[in-house]
């Protein structure tokens, strides 16, 4: 059987009382409607069609990484759901089969659910299904209308219920099957005579009931996962259960996670067994750990890729990659385009910025190293800094494989330091130290004899 998707984003979103389309706000870092999007291509659509309106640009511009795949439909006024699938209708003229229309804020719906409806539609050639919930509080939720024997008549939205109509727990969760002719039929008889003066897709549901068609409800018990995101409040309640679904597939799958509740993984982040993630973590983006690692306590990982057994603790690491056995931490800050190589380590205090610190090399304390390609074996005493920046251009600085760098060192780029040689504690390098040689540049320490006693004896006479 053919199908296209058709999904809803062109609401203003006013609950949210931002300027941000309502979709675009994000669940565990990806926008609404991007989880919607990627839910639908699971069922393997001819068509995807978005309708989009309020700021439809930047919505676009966020839908761009799907493609080709994602065809746009403008609604230039937000005149109700109905009238926003109303809009497909051109672009669907060709187009004969199942309609699939889905919401841009819910989030939270799986492919399994949608396959399933999609499943109960085909058998029963109903002209319509619909995906329903039973919820505790079913606030702000249209309601099912059924027969006494249990037939869907129709759905009324909440603010045009009766307190009896009101009082139904079982909800309609803005995902239905249709159709295609029927739907578009249908559609030009929905009027905008109700509450809020809009043209309700949910009032087909009646229309075809009237008109003697068959229509089905799937329920679902599984009430976090349809919900629709309308205030900024269920927004974080959609949050928290996403992540806890996250944290679960992955302790499912062989990681640690200490706590829980103070973890928080983006939906795209792999993680390898074994690995153990301590709380007050945050791993984002599109992150990438290996097996057998500590991540954490106090952790921040943005776009990073991470080897196996790699150790980093209190640290923030950015676009860089940290292979098997580095350490990090505690307390460093690895910015964009790091490579940290195997065994290498960087502690306390230190930022490294878009340079590469070599096989086992160690960068241990109180450091700024920037611009810097640093070899295997090199030792960086505490203190050292690279200045890499003269007020209008970066430079780069090389340190090649076994060079000693003594603490507190300014190496003035470029420079370059050759293998094996050594600079003494507190130089400022600005020129190319050779290969095995040592660097020194400070001045000869000066040794005053007995000055703490003349300095004693010259307050005595001030006091007189
Ligand atoms: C809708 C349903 C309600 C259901 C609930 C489930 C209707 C009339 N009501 O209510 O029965 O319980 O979803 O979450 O359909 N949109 C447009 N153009 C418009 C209006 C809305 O594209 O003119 C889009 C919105 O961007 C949103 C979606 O349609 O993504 C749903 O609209 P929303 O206003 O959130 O509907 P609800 O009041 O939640
Ligand atoms: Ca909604």
């Amino acid at each position: 059987m053919r199908l296209a998707v058709i999904v809803l984003a062109a609401g203003e979103g006013t609950r949210m009382k931002s300027s941000r389309p309502k979709v675009l706000h994000t669940v565990c870092e990806e926008p609404m409607v991007n989880f919607v999007l990627e839910a639908a291509e699971k069922l393997n659509p001819e068509r995807t069609i978005v309708v989009v309106g309020r700021k439809a640009e930047m919505v676009k511009e966020d839908l761009s990484c799907f493609g080709e795949r994602v065809e746009f439909a403008h609604q230039d006024k937000q005149l109700g759901t109905g009238h926003a699938v109303s809009i497909c209708e051109e672009s669907l003229k060709d187009f004969e089969g199942m309609v699939f229309v889905l919401s841009g804020d819910t989030p939270l719906l799986r492919a399994g659910t949608l396959g399933k409806l999609l499943d109960v539609h085909e058998k029963t050639g109903a002209a319509a299904s619909i995906l329903t919930a039973r919820m505790n509080n079913p606030t702000g939720y249209g309601r099912i209308i059924r027969s006494s024997d249990g037939a869907v008549l129709s759905i009324i939205e909440e603010k045009d219920a009766t307190d009896k109509e009101r009082a139904i727990t079982e909800v309609n969760t803005g995902t239905y099957c249709f159709d295609k002719n029927k739907l578009f039929e249908v559609l030009k008889k929905v009027d905008s005579n109700n509450q809020q003066g809009e043209f309700y897709l949910t009032d087909v549901i009646g229309i075809l009931r009237d008109q003697g068609e068959k229509v089905m409800a799937n329920a679902t018990d599984d009430s976090n996962e349809v919900m629709g995101i309308n205030s900024r409040v269920q927004l974080a309640k959609a949050e928290k259960a996403l992540r806890q679904q996250i944290n679960e597939k992955l302790m499912l799958s062989g990681v640690t996670i200490v706590d829980p509740e103070t973890t928080f993984i983006a939906a795209h982040v792999e993680i390898g067994k074994d690995t153990v993630i301590h709380p007050m973590t945050f791993i984002s983006g599109k992150t990438k750990i290996g097996e057998g690692c500590n991540i954490g306590p106090m952790t921040r990982l943005i776009d990073c890729k991470v080897g196996d057994s790699v150790l980093i603790e209190n640290s923030i690491v950015r676009e860089s990659t940290i292979e098997d056995g580095a350490e990090l931490g505690p307390f460093c800050h690895i910015r964009p385009g790091t490579l940290v190589k195997s065994g290498a380590k960087v502690g306390a205090f230190a930022e490294v910025k878009k340079s590469e610190v070599g096989v086992g090399s160690k960068v241990p304390h109180l450091s700024y190293i920037g611009d810097t390609k640093i070899g295997d074996y090199v030792n960086i005493g505490a203190g050292t800094i690279t200045c890499n920046y003269d007020g209008t251009d970066k430079y780069e600085t090389v340190i090649g494989d076994g060079a000693f760098i003594g603490s507190d060192t300014m190496l003035v780029a470029p420079v370059r330091v050759g293998k094996e040689a050594f600079t003494g504690a507190g130089s400022v390098i600005s020129k190319d130290v050779p290969d095995g040689s040592l660097a020194v540049e400070r001045s000869e320490q000066v040794v005053v004899d007995n000055w703490a006693e003349k300095k004693r004896k010259r307050k005595d006479i001030k006091k007189g």
